[in-house]
């Protein structure tokens, strides 16, 4: 069959047609603003002590609990499809009030940094969570204390422990130092105890702007670390905030902060290309546990197209203005992305 002769534009009809730089794969890929790659991807991972664990996290379909041995092997499969960052929370055997053991240098996530350093030396890039949630036996993110007969986190005692804990990371390996507490003062602080450890080449990528936020649901289980009692907007922010976004970012970048996160991403794609827009530093964002359970969950359901709507969040984080995204996403985008 041959083409129809082509036919005049009548008179009234658009001239300007968007149209056109859509009519092919090829002029689509052309014109395409936004790439999301492998290489933009850092995936969050679960160690507790032991050997052999591999149990899966209800909620989070995909992802699991795993011990030192196990995450060689995860982290292994993820690199075989081009992941290469990682972010490491440790999953204690003890909890205490003050979180004691998370400075401890046989510690679980230092065991990990060490055996994944020998296991793969510097072809991964290892990050870690730095806070206390998952070492307090009350899951709070530092020591307690009472405040106006209320209890609260005591900021400023917890300061020097986080710091403690980020020297025992960077000791231990750790590439990138990430906390993630949400207390004020603790980029200046962690940054003056890595300097003082002699770890002043380690980079510190702060979670500045934190929301307290109900898409950590899942994360908690996988952490075992939901609050005790009370909940956490007494440190991480109001969703309902946006200038004091930025507020935080300056204080974090005034006392060192190499890199900032958004976190979470979806609800608050406002405020990565406000933080990229005045900042220009390198921002992530954290796609995190409730945002991944609510793909999965409508995936599992039959009701969305999971590689698609995935690829499409991806971007839309990556266009807001991330450089980086921490996802749970991150193996199955990664062997779609090759896919092609
Ligand atoms: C630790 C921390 C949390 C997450 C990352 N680091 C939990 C919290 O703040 O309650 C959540 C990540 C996710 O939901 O995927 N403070």
């Amino acid at each position: 069959m041959t083409d129809p002769l082509p036919q005049p534009t009548r008179p009234g009809f658009p001239t300007v047609r968007p149209r056109r730089l859509r009519s092919s794969p090829l002029i689509r890929g052309l014109v395409r603003e936004t790439e999301v790659t492998v290489d933009d991807f850092i995936l969050p991972l679960f160690v507790k002590p032991g050997t052999g664990v591999r149990v899966e996290i209800g909620s989070m379909p995909g992802n699991y609990q795993l011990s030192p041995d196990t995450l060689v092997q995860e982290i292994g499969a993820a690199k075989d499809l081009g992941v290469k960052s990682f972010m490491l929370f440790g999953i204690p055997p003890v909890k205490d009030a003050k979180g004691m053991v998370a400075l401890d240098d046989g510690g679980i996530v230092q065991v990990a940094l060490r055996t994944l350093r020998k296991a793969f030396g510097h072809d991964i890039l290892l990050m870690t969570d730095e806070c206390f949630c998952e070492y307090t036996s009350h899951g709070h993110c530092g020591v307690l204390h009472e405040v106006n007969g209320r209890t609260d986190v005591d900021n400023d005692a917890t300061l020097p422990l986080l710091a403690e804990q980020c020297v025992s990371h960077a000791r231990a390996g750790a590439d990138v130092i990430a906390p993630s507490g949400m207390l004020d003062g603790m980029v200046g602080a962690i940054r003056r105890g890595l300097d003082a450890a002699g770890f002043s080449h380690v980079p510190i990528l702060s979670y500045a702007a934190k929301y307290a936020s109900g898409f950590y649901g899942p994360f908690r289980e996988a952490a075992e670390s939901p609050p005790q009692f009370g909940d956490r907007t007494t440190y991480q922010m109001d969703p309902a905030n946006a200038a004091e976004a930025l507020r935080e970012v300056a204080l974090d970048v005034a006392e060192g902060a190499d890199m900032v996160m958004v976190k979470p991403a979806l609800s608050y794609l406002d405020i990565i290309r406000r933080v990229k827009d005045e900042f220009r530093l390198p921002t992530a964002a954290y796609n995190v546990s409730g945002e991944f359970a609510m793909v999965k969950a409508a995936a599992c359901n039959g009701w969305i197209d999971e590689r698609r709507v995935t690829l499409e969040i991806l971007t839309s984080i990556k266009r807001a203005g991330a450089d980086m995204i921490l996802t749970y996403h991150a193996p199955d985008a990664a062997r779609w992305l090759k896919q092609g």
